[in-house]
Order: structure tokens, then C-alpha cells, then sequence
């Protein structure tokens, strides 16, 4: 296919505002050819700025990424310091770029239990981020939705918050994601049907996007057939359609 054909996407007429993405099968893919399950990883990274440029591209304004489950402790320690050094390494040699282009990282998970210089770094890097408009990526890394949810509980019982007040709002304002839209669209790479503890209060009307494709292959095309099909899903928020 020319280049030309290759760039062509047909303008959509709906975008998701904001898209979790659930980036599973890295190990899938380094099994696949021969290598150890960190080549997996460090693709996956790389594929990460893909679908952050594509983002942008296509004009998704908010991107949420699963990076580290609470539960990816379970994994070999050297699997989780790999993951913990990966994202050092993300922070120190990417983000200036980043910055560059406009993107506001943010982060969403349990910071407490991260070691300290990788706290001091997403700290630091989200407060230079701060003021980015084009996109704001948040990395969801030692995030867990049910842990999300506890914490925001305790929050609002510390605030000493009266029963009777306690609202749907008031329990989205003491989530991690306070102050941004639910996600419209959830993707997950690499065929698993399921949200695996991801953003399971913020997810109640999105839609579901599965595919296949390992996360070190979903590249621009993939991602813009997730937002295709995406703007040919009928939302009806619980209600009913129209024409019912
Ligand atoms: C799932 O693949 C992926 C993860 C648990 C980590 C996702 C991490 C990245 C894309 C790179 C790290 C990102 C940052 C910002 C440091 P898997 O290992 O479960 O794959 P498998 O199911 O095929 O084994």
C-alpha cells in the first residue's frame, strides 16, 4: 500500500473524549520470538508513544493506561523490578519529548508503596506537566480499581462526610481520575475479555473494545478501527434508543 493510502483515515463522526487502554500480551509477544519477557515490555513501551502520537493525531483528548496492576506483584521479582526500571527509564529519557508535544501525564494508583525515586519522579513529572493541553496521558501504574475505590472511601469517612451526603459525585471527586470525564472506550490488546481491575467504578457505560493483536503490534491502524467501530456503537446509557 502507498504511503499515501496508509494515512488516509476517513474522518469519524464520534471520538471517544477519553480511552482506557488495557496494553496486554507483551510476554505473548516475546514468547512468540524467543526472547525474555522484558523485550516484550520494552516493545510495548515503544508502541506506547505510537498510539500517544495517534492519539493526538486522531484528537482523542485523554488517554488511561494500565501500566502495573496491584496485582502484578505476583509476578517474578525481577519481572517487577524490570517494570519499575522501565518506567524509570520512560521518565527520565521521554518525557522532555512529551512535554514537547503538549501532554499532560498524569498518574492514577497507589504512589505509597512505589519506591521512593520512582514516587520523587512521576511527582516531579506530572507537576512540569501540568499546564500541557493536547493530551493528558494518565498512567495508571499500582492501580487497582477496588483499591481506588478503598481509598477513596477512607478519604471520605477521614473528611468525616455524613451518610445521607454521600453521592455518586462525591465518591467520583475522591477517585484518582477526580475531575476527568468517565472513559467512553476501553480497548484491550491480545484477546482476554475482561477489565481485570481496571478502572471498574469509571467504566459503568463504556464501551468495550477486544482485539487480538498483541500490544506491541496494536500500531495507528489498529487503533483508529477501535475508534471506527467505536463511532458505530449505539450508546444508550441505560435508556432507550429513539426508535424503540
Ligand atoms: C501485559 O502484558 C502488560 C503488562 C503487565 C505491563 C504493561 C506495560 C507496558 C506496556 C510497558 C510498561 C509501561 C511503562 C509506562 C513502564 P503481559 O505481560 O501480561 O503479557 P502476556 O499476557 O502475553 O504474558
Amino acid at each position: 500500500m502507498s504511503d499515501d493510502v496508509m494515512n488516509h483515515y476517513p474522518p469519524l463522526p464520534r471520538l471517544p473524549a477519553h480511552v482506557g487502554i488495557i496494553m496486554d500480551g507483551n510476554g505473548r509477544w516475546a514468547k512468540q520470538r524467543g526472547l525474555p519477557r522484558m523485550a516484550g515490555h520494552r516493545a510495548g513501551v515503544e508502541n506506547l508513544q505510537r498510539i500517544l502520537d495517534a492519539a493526538m493525531k486522531f484528537g482523542v483528548q485523554i488517554v488511561t493506561l494500565y501500566a502495573f496492576s496491584t496485582e502484578n506483584w505476583r509476578r517474578p521479582h525481577e519481572e517487577v523490578t524490570g517494570l519499575f526500571n522501565l518506567l524509570r527509564e520512560v521518565l527520565d529519557k521521554e518525557v522532555a519529548q512529551l512535554h514537547q508535544n503538549g501532554v499532560q501525564l498524569r498518574h492514577i494508583g497507589d504512589l505509597e508503596a512505589l519506591p521512593d525515586d520512582l514516587k520523587a519522579s512521576i511527582l516531579r513529572t506530572v507537576e512540569l506537566t501540568r499546564h500541557n493541553d493536547r493530551l493528558i496521558a494518565n498512567i495508571a501504574f499500582n492501580y487497582g480499581g477496588r483499591d481506588e475505590i478503598v481509598r477513596a472511601v477512607r478519604a471520605i469517612v477521614a473528611e468525616g462526610v455524613p451518610a445521607e451526603a454521600i453521592t455518586d459525585e462525591v465518591i467520583a471527586a475522591h477517585l484518582d481520575t477526580a475531575g476527568l470525564p468517565d472513559p467512553d472506550l476501553i480497548i484491550r490488546t491480545s484477546g482476554e475479555m475482561r477489565l481485570s481491575n481496571f478502572l471498574l467504578w469509571q467504566a459503568a457505560y463504556a464501551e468495550f473494545y477486544v482485539t487480538s493483536i498483541l500490544w506491541p503490534d496494536f500500531g495507528e491502524e489498529a487503533f483508529y478501527e477501535a475508534l471506527r467501530a467505536f463511532a458505530n456503537r449505539k450508546r444508550r446509557f441505560g435508556a432507550l434508543d429513539d426508535s424503540s
